[in-house]
């Protein structure tokens, strides 16, 4: 039975930093549902946000942050999160990763929604995440075991301590994989939605093994749409970074007119809710809306990544108009952790977008993700290098069923429903008609052990899918506001006097709780 000191299940960004900071004096194992590089940090396209120049200051991207968030942020994590930019960036140049510059080598500083200064760190133009990633991999060679196309299915625990994960292997074979600390870096669940930005491996898995063993989940209800995807042959085809909209597109319907021009002061920039909102709206009512991307200087040069993509659907660039649909993006809520990682579970820590510290609110600031797997994979790197390495502790055996899963609905079936019910607008009944299906499933939801074994990895991805719309759906009935990521047809207010309240309290300086909405344990 292979032990190592650190079990990390996902090898997105937070993972592989995490790994990067502890892999010189602690053994570290990865072990990743599909290849390293199958994920949503590979693919992210528009960069890192940090302060790097004196025009710009941390309070002002904290301000954002707390702005896009809603004021559903916990102070401290942003705090944390915005005032450690600027060293990441210096680390990650200085250990050689190639960020995009200018003639004379300053910094090129890209601009998002919801953002007041031009902040964003890129490389390779829009392949940021991968520039980072394949930094960090090449760094982690020979330095950790990487446990490739292998699913974490169960979380071992022994006297309520969390001692290491059982992995399912492409061939179904299982292998228990212990250690002192086991973190969770498993990312969101955009498979829940038909249209989403996020690799088709983002099954909620994280959400599904904290569940399970006892973790405490929040704020599920604040899911992220982004609202430029690539609209081709029915499907959100790949994402239009956000940077694009940064570079002076705006967007439009058929007759050319501007879309975002009444809706908010910062129009094509507003935040992410916001202009997905709308976007939405306007595709109901049978309209198509186009992303003009004519006022951009050398979109190609600029966004590769994203031309390839366009020329692949057969866009003509030389038009400048790409459709979009917005899609699913990221899962604002997760497994509540401290801000050094830890949950709920001893010795169980989650980093990243599987996390909940409060960071990003009810709907994260653009291009805060990467930041935050930078940073708060650091944090919790040291705080694992100041904890004890326990005694290996041996599991008891799984105990399972041979009985068979049945009837099971598809991937397909899920998505319909959630895409119904929990979309970028919500209601009432809706929300019921989406708690009351899920909830449907709960004896296979509460029975999944007991199928680890005799089941396949598809279906046990469909359990947790089925567990995060049960837990996303619930969260979402529980909260009668609009917020963020979080919007009701039936309750289209946010709370004027939580809002005010914190806006005053964090303008006074004042150290403030976060409302901390939908604990589930
Ligand atoms: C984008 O490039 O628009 C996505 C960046 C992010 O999600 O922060």
């Amino acid at each position: 039975m292979p032990h190592s000191d650190i079990v990390i299940v996902g090898s997105g960004l937070a993972a592989l930093t995490v790994a990067y900071h502890v892999c010189e004096s602690m053994s570290v194992t990865i072990i990743t549902k599909g290849s390293i590089t199958d994920g949503n940090s590979y693919m992210a396209q528009g960069g890192v946000a940090a302060v790097m120049n004196a025009g710009d200051s941390w309070e002002s991207h904290m301000e954002d942050t707390l702005q896009a968030g809603a004021f559903h942020n916990s102070i401290d994590a942003v705090e944390q999160l915005v005032k450690s930019g600027q060293k990441e960036i210096q680390e990650l140049i200085e250990n050689g990763v190639d960020f995009d510059k200018d003639p004379s080598r300053k910094l090129l500083l890209g601009k998002e929604g919801a953002h007041k200064h031009h902040r964003i760190v890129h490389a390779g133009g829009d392949a940021t995440g991968k520039a980072i990633m394949l930094f960090l991999i090449q760094k982690l060679k020979n330095k950790v075991t990487f446990i490739e196309h292998t699913m974490a299915v169960h979380l071992l625990k022994k006297y309520g301590d969390c001692i290491g994960v059982i992995g399912k292997d492409a061939a179904g074979k299982l292998a228990y994989y212990t250690a002192s600390h086991t973190v969770l870096a498993t990312g969101g669940c955009g498979a829940l939605f038909k249209h989403t930005s996020n690799h088709s491996s983002l099954t909620g898995d994280g959400i599904g093994l904290a569940y399970r063993a006892g973790a405490e989940l929040a704020d599920l209800e604040f899911v992220q749409f982004h609202p430029t995807m690539l609209s081709a042959e029915g499907k959100a085809a790949g994402l239009i970074s956000e940077a694009v909209r940064g570079e002076g597109a705006v967007l439009q319907n058929e007759a050319g007119e501007r879309i975002m021009n009444n809706v908010h002061p910062y129009k094509d920039l507003a935040p992410r809710d916001i202009v997905a909102r709308e976007i939405f709206r306007r595709n109901q009512r049978g309209e198509t809306v186009f992303l003009n991307i004519n006022p951009v200087k050398n979109f190609t040069n600029r966004f590769p990544t994203i031309s390839a993509m366009c020329r692949k659907y057969c866009i003509d660039l030389e038009k400048g108009l790409i459709p979009v649909v917005p899609g699913m993006h990221f899962l604002m809520g997760g497994i509540v952790t401290a801000l050094n990682g830890e949950t709920a579970v001893p010795h169980l820590y989650a980093v990243g977008e599987a996390a909940c510290t409060g960071v990003h609110g009810a709907n994260r600031l653009a291009s805060n993700s990467l930041l935050e797997g930078l940073v708060f994979g650091k944090k919790l790197a040291v705080h694992l290098k100041s904890r004890p390495i326990g005694k290996k502790e041996h599991p008891e055996e799984l105990a399972y069923t041979d009985q068979f899963l049945q009837e099971l609905p598809s991937k397909r079936e899920i998505q319909s429903v959630v895409t119904a019910f929990l979309g970028i607008e919500r209601n009432g009944p809706g929300l019921k008609n989406a708690y009351e299906w899920f909830n449907h499933f709960q004896l296979k939801i509460f029975s999944y052990e007991k199928f680890v074994k005799n089941s396949t990895i598809e279906q046990l991805e469909i359990l947790n899918l089925l567990t995060a719309g049960l837990l996303i759906s619930r969260s979402a009935l529980l909260r009668i506001e609009s917020r963020g990521g979080h919007y009701r047809r039936d309750f289209p207010e946010q709370e004027e006097s939580l809002r005010g309240q914190q806006i005053r309290q964090s303008l006074e300086g004042t150290k403030i709780e976060r409302p901390h909405s939908g604990v589930i344990k």
